[in-house]
């Protein structure tokens, strides 16, 4: 199909399925000129080991004309790419410039829980939190975002989400492009929902929100340049509860570097990679062929069967944003400029030891939906979850565990899939779907799965988390969060 076909085709749809009159913002965007992909400020703390991050308020114009109310940390909407060192220490000073409480955490980092910012460690308006971060792992790509107990999803949305890369000084020896914004792409991707103002609409809770337009760095299917050779794609979703289906519409392969928690052995290549929110992926592409291309998802499939339908067919008016088909999310454009590699690399890393037998603890969580009957919509409460029959209680501990040990936890989702994520911790994948062996989204070091039925996990605890400052485990649709599908555990 060629690409003005395709591109009518799927706004034509996308209009359809949402606000369904012609001053849709998608009209809007089909009618100027698409934006050119945002490239977020980068902020290297190697040689200084200083952060220093506001959350505030902004301003942004999504679709021409019309601002909506955002929040940022250092700017409008959305953060920048902070990149550390291994081995170094991070002073962070974070000042909340809100008007209401901010719990900022590191996803993905693992530093000791009183670093870790979870709900527990919310700043008050006006406040200053000035934790110390020890980055000691393998380089990868994490992200850091609001995480105050139960306005996760609202602030999130509103923009509060950055990206935090630890680096170790040694992509060249491994061929890897590390060039930010030249062969070194973070792309932060999210759904959103316009009014037809092209404003920031609202959310849902149930099956988590869902938006009609996908975002990249906060520009709507924007047209990015690119050096004809190999370049390297950060993928985050950073969505509230969208789960992607990622491809190229010329099957162009995308060969898989890292997951959440850093580098594979060897590259390996997908036509099509699974992306749930909180997760991490990167991948090498290459543009050698100085062909453009685009990068399409499928629809989310994650809304539940037809007993989970009808069920909750009274909430079926909240969820009218399905995105059918196709939908294009950003477009590669390669020029005659050359980046620095221009092969894919055959070996980037140590074998990965095989996933550990034996553990220390066995643990079971069952990530529940409705908790006592019917969810309660409308109600100021909206619908309680849990997990293992228990909705998130700030003030109860769920669950202990021993420094320097490994345990098997085993997650079992109902109705929906769900991405369960840890803190302060890494993972192995030992079975994903009911037992079967990991795919490929799931080898590696990982802090974010997604279970569809049962998932088996081995968790390495390796860094302390006391009784004021716990660990969290949680499903990472954002609204499950906040409605109380969360525990907290100690590690010591
Ligand atoms: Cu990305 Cu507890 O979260
Ligand atoms: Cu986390
Ligand atoms: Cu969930």
């Amino acid at each position: 199909m060629d690409r003005r076909r395709f591109l009518q085709g799927s706004l034509a749809t996308a209009a359809a399925t949402t606000l369904g009159t012609a001053a849709t913002p998608s009209a809007l965007a089909a009618a100027t000129d698409r934006p050119s992909l945002p490239l977020p400020n980068l902020i290297d703390v190697g040689q200084s080991g200083r952060l220093d991050l506001v959350a505030q308020h902004g301003n942004q114009s999504f679709f021409s004309g019309n601002p909506s109310a955002t929040l940022g940390y250092n700017q409008d909407y959305l953060g920048p790419i902070v990149r550390a060192r291994r081995g170094q220490d991070v002073a962070v000073r974070l000042l909340n410039d809100l008007q209401q409480p901010v719990a900022t955490h590191w996803h993905g980092l693992l530093v000791p829980g009183n670093a870790d910012g979870g709900p527990h460690q919310a700043i008050r308006p006006g406040g200053v939190w000035e934790p110390v971060l020890s980055i000691d792992q393998p380089p990868s790509t994490a992200w850091f975002h609001a995480h105050t107990h139960p306005h996760t999803a609202r602030q999130v949305y509103a923009g509060l989400a950055g990206v935090f890369q630890i680096d170790d000084g040694r992509d060249d020896e491994r061929g890897l492009p590390h060039q930010h914004g030249v062969d070194d792409f973070t792309l932060v991707i999210q759904d959103r929902r316009f009014d037809p103002l092209g404003r920031l609409g609202m959310m849902d809770r149930m099956h988590g929100f869902q938006g009609d337009h996908i975002l990249v760095n906060g520009a709507h299917y924007p047209r990015a340049r690119m050096p004809r050779s190999v370049v390297r794609l950060r993928l985050l979703n950073g969505s509230n509860a969208r789960i992607y289906h990622l491809r190229f519409d010329d099957d162009r392969p995308m060969h898989v570097i890292a997951s959440d928690s850093g580098y594979r052995p060897q590259p390996v290549a997908a036509d099509e990679l699974r992306l749930a929110p909180g997760e991490r992926i990167e991948v090498l592409v290459d543009f050698g062929d100085g062909h453009d291309a685009r990068l399409v998802t499928g629809p989310d499939q994650n809304q539940g069967g037809p007993g989970m339908m009808g069920m909750m067919s009274s909430l079926r008016s909240f969820t009218t944003s399905v995105l059918e088909g196709d939908t294009p999310v950003l477009s590669f454009h390669p020029g005659s400029r050359k980046a620095t590699v221009d092969q894919l690399p055959e070996t980037i890393d140590d074998e990965l030891p095989a996933p550990p037998t034996e553990f220390a603890q066995r643990r079971h969580f069952s990530l529940d939906m409705m908790l006592g009957g019917m969810p309660m919509m409308g109600g100021r409460g909206g619908p309680t979850m849990g997990i293992n029959g228990r909705p998130f209680d700030m003030q109860h501990i769920n669950e202990q565990t021993s420094l320097g040990t490994t345990e098997h936890w085993i997650i079992e989702s109902n109705m929906l899939m769900h991405p369960f994520h840890i803190h302060g911790v890494r993972f192995r994948v030992l079975a994903d779907e009911n037992g079967r062996s990991p795919r490929l989204e799931n080898q590696g070091y990982k802090d974010t799965v997604l279970v569809d039925g049962r998932a088996e996990i081995a968790v390495e605890f390796t860094q302390p988390a006391d009784r004021e400052t716990p660990f969290m485990y949680h499903c990472h649709i954002l609204e499950h969060e906040d409605a109380g599908m969360m525990g907290h555990f100690i590690v010591s």
